[in-house]
């Protein structure tokens, strides 16, 4: 810079660029809502959830005590070809197998401290190329790819209604499931 010289600052607002304004993403809906009015519409759900599912997917169940993650699986595993009488609330054995034509790991998280318990139980290794399902997803959530998580909250809405919010996978994302009203 020359010796003496001064340098000007320029306080005027800067103006904004001529060139258009680039159009906003559009936005998909990440969840949608519905209402099941009883337990038949919970299985019509799992049954529309078993046409859906792919091996490797997870399916993260959260929801109060007695809001029918239990109730739900077995209606999956049901739907899957499976027995359905093999499945119960895996609160103490932590994680059961069903055979079925996705064969399904199933695992209640409600008693884990986080993903290094789920891993200790070999659910990562068990669950390859099968369908793994996880009550109280929540408490290990931050463990798993968005690609393959389908989530599943289901809440009280009286008596044997209930209400659940899905979010499918990352890679169906924008495409929901339809629970059809009777069936
Ligand atoms: N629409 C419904 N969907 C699911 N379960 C229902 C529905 N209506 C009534 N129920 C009853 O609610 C109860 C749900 O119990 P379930 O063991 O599935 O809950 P859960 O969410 O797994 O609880 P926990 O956190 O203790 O494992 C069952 O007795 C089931 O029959
Ligand atoms: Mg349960």
């Amino acid at each position: 810079m020359v010796p003496g010289a001064t340098i000007r600052v320029c306080l005027r607002p800067v103006t904004a660029p001529t060139l258009a304004a680039p159009m906003p993403a559009p936005t998909l809906p990440a969840m949608q809502e519905f209402v099941l009015d009883d337990l038949a519409a919970t299985r019509r759900l799992a049954q529309e959830l078993a046409a859906a599912v792919q091996p490797g997917d997870l399916l993260l169940l959260d929801g109060p005590l007695g809001a029918g993650k239990t109730a739900l699986v077995r209606f999956l595993v049901e739907a899957l070809g499976g027995d359905p009488a093999q499945v119960a609330s895996p609160t103490f054995t932590l994680l059961h197998q069903y055979a079925a034509r996705l064969p399904v790991i199933h695992v209640d998280a409600y008693r884990l401290a986080g993903a290094g318990d789920l891993a200790g139980l070999g659910f990562d290794e068990l669950s390859e190329g099968a369908l793994g399902v996880i009550e109280w997803a929540e408490r290990v959530a931050c463990a798993f790819p968005a690609e393959v998580c389908w989530s599943v909250n289901l809440a009280h809405a009286g008596e044997d209604r209930r209400r659940v919010r899905l979010a499918t996978p990352l890679r169906l994302r924008g495409k929901w499931l339809h629970v059809p009203d009777e069936g």
